[in-house]
């Protein structure tokens, strides 16, 4: 492990166009290669939780296999259909053949309370 990167899959068995998902953390993480650069993203839906990985991929727009929304794979963001909320993203980088990804650390949300 790197830095809390994870290997998780060859980059040889993912061409151009290509998704998979594997696990990391208890989860099933979808990565994809668009173009030759590897995204990570949970793979489940954020409408009723749809497995990601068996819809389909279309550059770096995938649709969910229920009822079509579909989200930007590079940012997890929706663009179109019954859901607003993004999908979690995670952090992928290839190293030769193999490609690692981890969770993006928790992000602090809002002020600290302060005392007195
Ligand atoms: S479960 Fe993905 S759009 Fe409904």
């Amino acid at each position: 492990m790197r830095d809390g990167f994870v290997p998780v899959a060859r980059a040889s068995e993912l061409s151009p166009g290509a998704m998979k998902w594997v696990a990391l953390d208890r989860e099933r993480v979808l990565i994809a290669n668009v173009g030759g650069v590897f995204y990570g993203l949970l793979d489940s839906c954020g409408h009723r939780q749809a497995p990601l990985s068996k819809g389909t991929l279309d550059g770096h727009i995938i649709e969910c296999p229920l009822h079509f929304a579909q989200f930007d794979v590079r940012t997890g963001k929706p663009l179109s259909g019954p859901v607003a909320a993004d999908v979690p993203t995670y952090e992928v980088q290839v190293d030769g053949d193999t490609v690692y990804a981890r969770r993006p650390p928790p992000r602090c949300e809002g002020r600290a309370q302060e005392k007195g």
